[in-house]
């Protein structure tokens, strides 16, 4: 793997945990130079001394999405550290259950910040320096929320959704300048966010670990997906081995969007 980004400069954000801090991690030993941003500072720290630790380059950064201001300096901030940005992967999220019509409308627009308008300023925070520069890949973290209907979960489903509606217009816009924009679009990879959806369903009866387990049922694949199933997706999107990809939002589900969500209930 060591040689599939060499000398690449790649933004992260969500890097703190999870899929994030994995694909940080994943990116880093295939030899780029990592920014760590996340709206939790110490976890951001975490990440990119560990990757330091490693012996690659990282820095870190605390952004919050949602906030125009933090995802421009975030982008300054890589670019003051190492000079250019050659790919973003625009990972933070949050979860978001609720029907439409019990969801609050704070709660709506919470989600549908970080997880969709935090995307696009993401994007635009690093899209002027890849135009000047005439390449870059951009990867954003839609879901198979973004696909197909899955129960429960009306605001995080549009904002999912939206990702991969954005990453398909901005793959046209920004094409003739070098850029290709895809989206991954997970199913379950056991992560805090997961656990907390999971709280919020009482999907967890007793341990955890049964809770994922009896969720593996659902996949056609018979199991729940791992940190590197979304990572080394990323890592391919990110790399120049997917150059003549664009605007595509790729499931890495274990076949649960192709066959329906129901499968094994
Ligand atoms: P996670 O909870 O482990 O990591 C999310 C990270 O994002 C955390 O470090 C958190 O501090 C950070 N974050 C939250 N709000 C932020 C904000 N406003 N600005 C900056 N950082 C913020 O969750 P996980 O599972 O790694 O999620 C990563 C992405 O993958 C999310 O977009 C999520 O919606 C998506 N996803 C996850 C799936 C899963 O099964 N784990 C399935 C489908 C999509």
């Amino acid at each position: 793997m060591s040689e599939r980004l060499a000398a690449k400069v790649i933004v992260i954000t969500g890097a703190g945990s999870g899929i994030g801090a994995h694909t940080a991690a994943t990116c880093a030993q295939a030899g780029a130079a990592v920014i760590c941003a996340d709206i939790d500072p110490e976890a951001a720290e975490r990440t990119a001394s560990a990757i330091a630790d490693s012996g690659a380059k990282s820095a870190a950064v605390q952004v919050d999405v949602s906030d125009e201001a933090a995802a421009n300096a975030m982008a300054t901030a890589a670019l003051e550290a190492f000079g250019k940005i050659d790919g973003l992967f625009a990972n933070a999220g949050i979860t978001g259950e609720g029907s439409a019509a019990s969801l609050s409308l704070a709660d709506w627009n919470r989600v549908i910040a970080v997880n969709l308008t935090g995307v696009f300023l993401s994007c635009r925070a690093v899209l002027p320096s890849m135009v000047d520069a005439g390449a870059g890949a951009i990867v954003a973290t839609s879901s198979i929320g973004g696909l197909v209907g899955v129960p429960n979960i009306a605001a995080y489903a549009a904002a999912k959704g939206g990702v991969t509606g954005l990453v398909r217009q901005m793959a046209v816009d920004y094409a003739p300048d070098g850029v290709r924009v895809n989206a991954i679009c997970p199913g379950t990879i056991p992560t805090p966010l997961v656990v907390s959806a999971y709280e919020q369903r009482n999907f967890i009866a007793g341990d955890v670990d049964d809770a994922f387990a009896r969720a593996a049922s659902r996949f056609p694949l018979g199991r729940v997906g791992t940190l590197d199933d979304a990572a080394l997706l990323t890592l391919f999107l990110l790399s120049e081995e997917s150059g003549w990809i664009t605007g595509q939002s790729l499931a890495v589900d274990g076949g649960v969007s192709t066959a329906g969500w129901q499968v094994g209930q």
